[in-house]
């Protein structure tokens, strides 16, 4: 299964992705975690700061095309139309693409990041969007064996939903915070999402009383929301796994499992090609 977060910046999409990993990572599951955001928080928490990827996601364009056998100048819209299968790149054993991409850090937990912004980027030649392109790739081609996860940690804002790799996922998180901003974010990306049919679920973050899940609920009416205590450990030890998500990552994941359809190649298909 491939689970996504996203949601506006700062609504706590990094310290979740990393809670959900740590947490899978104590129920026995193998982890593969994405970080698309070249801030890399999710590396950060899960690497406590340690650098471990010589090759990253953002410069990883001519070689996923030449490992599809595409030809550069190709759209991935063309290219994924022409690989006529549905699983291309595999966790077990790791294809040749994925090994230069992924590291391993722990015995279950195995990482992937975009990168850091590159001079071309900040130049202005090229858009921080490219950082993550190859995902559209990527995720909908990924074979994921059982009992293994990707969690990928997306950009903030409806950017993540707009760069094009939501039909990669099987589940899209939106986390969310008891603002009205962070509400109305989440509420725009809850639409994309609809638009193609990205199954998703709410994650009320920073919940302090039930006036705010009230607040959350109101805002955001007819989607499945699952609150998140506001807690101190996440923000001064975000590498360490904080017992009082238990519950609600529980609740979680079993929500996952029970809605779990694997339909993202047929939806990526079905976007590239009308
Ligand atoms: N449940 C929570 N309780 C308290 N603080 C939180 C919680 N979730 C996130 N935070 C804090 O909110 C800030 C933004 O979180 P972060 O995960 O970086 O958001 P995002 O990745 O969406 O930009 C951080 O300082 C983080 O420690
Ligand atoms: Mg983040």
């Amino acid at each position: 299964m491939i689970i996504g977060f996203l949601g506006k910046g700062g609504s706590g999409k990094s310290s979740t992705a990393t809670q959900f990993a740590l947490w899978l990572e104590k129920e026995g599951y193998s982890l593969l975690a994405i970080d698309a955001d070249h801030n890399m928080d999710f590396l950060y928490n899960l690497t406590q700061g340690k650098e471990v990827l010589s090759h990253f996601l953002g410069s990883s364009g001519f070689d996923i095309e030449d490992f599809l056998d595409a030809d550069h100048s190709k759209k991935y819209k063309e290219i994924f139309l022409e690989t006529k299968s549905k699983h291309k790149f595999s966790l077990l054993p790791l294809d040749s693409f994925s090994e230069k991409y992924i590291s391993s850090i722990r015995k279950n937990i195995r990482v992937m990041a975009a990168g850091p912004q590159t001079d071309e980027v900040i130049g202005g030649k090229v858009c921080s969007h490219n950082l993550t392109s190859v995902l559209k790739l990527y995720l909908p081609l990924l074979q994921v064996p059982d009992k293994h996860i990707v969690v990928v940690d997306e950009k903030a804002g409806a950017d993540g939903v707009t760069t094009g790799i939501v039909t990669g996922l099987d589940y899209a998180i939106v986390v969310c915070e008891p603002s009205l901003h962070s509400t109305k974010t989440a509420r725009q990306i809850l639409s994309l999402l609809e638009k193609y049919n990205t199954p998703k679920v709410v994650v009320g973050n920073k919940i302090t009383s039930p006036e705010d899940m009230d607040f959350i609920s109101q805002e955001i009416p007819d989607e499945a929301i699952i609150f998140i205590p506001a807690s101190s450990g996440v923000r001064t030890k975000p590498s360490e796994y904080d017992p009082q998500y238990e519950e609600a990552l529980q609740n979680l994941f079993q929500y996952l499992l029970e809605n779990y359809e694997d339909k993202r190649y047929e939806r990526t298909l079905e976007k590239f090609s009308s």
